[in-house]
């Protein structure tokens, strides 16, 4: 807001509501108190009258009248004197201030004598004009010169006509006193929107309904432009008619300069309500003084809901020692930023942020003004970032794995506790060094290197290794992390301490090759035992086992499927342990009763294998191994497909070492007459694959 604008347009104001129509005593009266006031005045005077003939009405800080006229004799800055009426016909008066008048100031005191002048001219004309007109002609006369010098329009008109109108009226509207009288009525002088408004005035007084107005229109210049007028009128009873008298100001400028504050006032208030952020004030004891609108969007409180109020009733507890002491920070005269938790009218908590200064009376602070702002959403995204930022370090600290990560040339950027406990050293004193210097494992610069891999553009695996600087096995990941610009930001790496897992892994191993040696042992060792009873067949078991698996080679089968067969293969005849040693010895052909006894061994076997937990079809490959592929084979006379493949390879494998041993009723026979019994049978006593095979393994 101007400086100059505001006290200037309230002077204006107070001085254009001068009294009218009373005696000369009372304006002068009210004239001069105004005057002081207005302008803190030291000495006042107001003399009425024409030159010669002036008397003293109202007089303010002089000893006595001949004071008064020394002082009209004087002229100094911060003095005043004017005369009143065209040639000082009203009177003079003379203002001395404190201090010298400023142009502005001044123009202030003209429009003072201005008003003065229309005031003291107003009642000389309601007590004396009706007077001249009937009684006196020279005072009429006189008057009428007096009237006519007015800066102030004078007029007496009715609804239609005008009857008289001063030449300062005739200047108003930018016509001759001449053109107006008895030619145009009061209503041409008024814009046409305007024209009910002082029609209703004028009617209101000329049929007494009210005694006198004042009013403001929009007046009709000559040339058509438009002025803002100000009125006093007053109904008088001249020469048998009732007729309105009245005087007439251009307010154009005062409307102007109103209007210029008025805007800028309304541009000031859109601004302070249409920004964000709140003004405020408050006292020294902290009251709120003023506060703006855009408070009721924050807060839910209307501004005259918060002013008068301490601003601390509106601060959250755990935060009112800080908002007092931002109050005595403040009293010390620093500018400060702060923020705090306040209470809103539905009772939700927001954050604030106020920036304060404070407001100087002389050399005293008397209050605070400043801006204060919502800052709940920055401030809860503050406290997530801060949180996330705890928990990304606390489970980085924590996680049993060592992590660190490295930039793009390979120095470690951060590591996680673990790893500085590994190497017996503190993440601090890490942070900088070169990779391959703290880990020492030896591969910068190769393939395995992680960063070197990123280089190259190849992906990232996990490996194993031993790091040398931690006497560990490690399994390694590595994890790269790249800029929004699409460089290499960093990697992750994620190392794991595998040194009790390789342990227990190579026990595990060595366990298993033990248990695997002694399950071996004892099934050979079992299968000796057998053999015991029948030297002939020394060694038939080792034989076939060794047979089948060769032919299961050749086949394709699985390491599994060969690991199965072998067993197989060293028990297939375990059931010969139920047949009487002689039987088995006998030399020469054997009965029918001994035949369907040997006959037997299959099922023998299967009854004391199934009970064992193989991984392999052991016992039934065992039942199997005399089954034949057209179903003349024993125990069950099973065919083709219904014969498991390990019992069909045992099959084949068993009579080609049966055939090539010596027996008890009969010499080892050569291999040649072994195949030849095979091409024999193939398909129709063994399975051809395995015919096939075993052709290829033996010869
Ligand atoms: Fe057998």
């Amino acid at each position: 807001m101007s400086g100059s604008l505001e006290p200037k347009l309230s002077a204006l104001y107070e001085f254009s509501s001068l009294p009218l129509f009373s005696s000369e005593e009372e304006i002068a009266e009210e004239a001069m108190q105004k005057a002081v006031r207005r302008f803190g005045l030291r000495r006042f005077a107001l003399l009425t009258g024409p030159k010669g003939d002036r008397k003293l009405v109202a007089s303010h800080g002089f000893k006595n009248p001949q004071e008064v006229q020394e002082g009209l004799r004087q002229r100094a800055p911060h003095q005043f004197y004017a005369v009143i009426g065209e040639e000082g016909e009203l009177g003079e008066l003379f203002m001395e201030g404190s201090h010298p008048i400023g142009k502005e100031e001044r123009k202030v005191c003209e429009f003072f004598a201005q008003q003065l002048e229309r005031s003291l001219l107003a009642s000389r004309i309601i007590g004396e004009y009706k007077q001249a007109l009937r009684k006196l002609k020279k005072r009429e006369l006189r008057f009428r010169a007096l009237v006519e010098q007015s800066l102030v329009g004078v007029y007496i008109v009715s609804l239609d006509r005008i009857f008289y109108a001063n030449e300062a009226l005739g200047r108003i509207f930018g016509y001759h006193p001449e053109e107006l009288v008895d030619r145009l009525g009061p209503l041409d002088l008024v814009h046409p929107e305007d024209r009910l408004l002082v029609a209703e005035e004028l009617r209101r007084r000329l049929e007494g309904e009210a005694e006198y107005a004042r009013y403001s229109f929009r007046g009709l210049q000559k040339d058509g432009s438009v002025i803002s007028c100000e009125v006093f009128g007053r109904a008088i009873e001249l020469e048998g008619r009732r007729v309105v008298l009245g005087t007439l100001i251009d307010i154009t400028e005062r409307r102007r300069s109103e209007e210029i504050l008025r805007e800028s006032e309304e541009r000031f208030r859109q601004l302070v309500e249409e920004i964000e952020d709140v003004i405020y004030m408050i006292d020294e004891r902290g009251v709120i003084t003023y506060i703006s609108p855009p408070v009721e969007r924050l807060g839910g409180y209307r501004p005259s809901e918060l002013m008068g109020r301490p601003f601390t009733e509106f601060v959250h507890p755990e935060d009112a020692d800080r908002a007092r002491e931002v109050l005595r920070s403040g009293l010390l005269g620093r500018v400060e930023q702060h923020e705090f938790r306040v209470f809103t009218k539905s009772g939700d908590i927001r954050w604030i942020q106020i920036v304060s200064r404070p407001i100087v009376e002389g050399d005293r602070i008397v209050g605070f003004r400043g801006m204060l702002r919502d800052v709940t959403e920055r401030k809860r995204m503050e406290e997530a970032i801060l949180r996330a930022k705890r928990e990304w370090e606390s489970t980085f600290d924590t996680i049993e794995e060592l992590i660190f990560l490295t930039d793009a040339d390979g120095k470690i950027r951060r590591v996680n506790k673990t790893t500085a406990r590994k190497l017996k050293s503190e993440p601090q004193d890490l942070i900088g060094k070169k990779c391959r210097e703290v880990f020492s494992c030896g591969m910068a610069g190769t393939d395995r290197c992680p960063l070197e891999r990123v280089r190259k553009k190849k992906p990232l695996r996990p490996f194993e290794c031993e790091a040398s600087a931690l006497g560990i096995w490690i399994r390694a990941r590595a994890y790269a992390a790249y800029t929004s610009s699409g460089e290499l930001d960093y990697v992750v790496h994620i190392l794991r301490d595998i040194t009790e897992e390789r342990r227990s892994q190579e026990a595990l191993a060595r366990y298993r090759e033990a248990l695997n040696r002694s399950f071996f042992g004892t099934a050979e060792a079992f299968a000796k035992l057998v053999e015991e009873r029948d030297p002939y067949t020394s060694g038939h078991s080792l034989g076939v086992a060794r047979l089948a698996v060769a032919i299961a080679r050749e086949m394709g089968l699985s390491e599994r499927e060969k690991t199965g067969i072998y067993i197989s293969g060293i028990l297939h005849d375990i059931g010969k342990i139920a047949i009487p040693v002689e039987i088995l010895v006998k030399p020469g052909r054997l009965t029918e009763l001994e035949r369907a006894l040997i006959r037997t061994h299959p099922e023998a076997g299967y009854e004391v294998l199934k009970e064992i937990e193989f991984p392999w079809p052991v016992a039934l490959a065992t039942l199997q191994h005399h089954e034949r592929m057209d179903g003349s084979g024993y125990p069950q006379g099973l065919k083709g497909e219904e014969i498991i493949t390990e019992a069909r390879i045992l099959a084949v494998a068993d009579v080609v070492d049966a055939m090539t041993h010596h027996r008890p009723y009969r010499p080892a026979l050569p291999m040649e007459e072994a195949l030849k019994e095979l091409k024999r049978g193939k398909g129709r006593l063994y399975d051809p694959r395995v015919v096939d095979a075993c052709l290829k393994v033996v010869t």
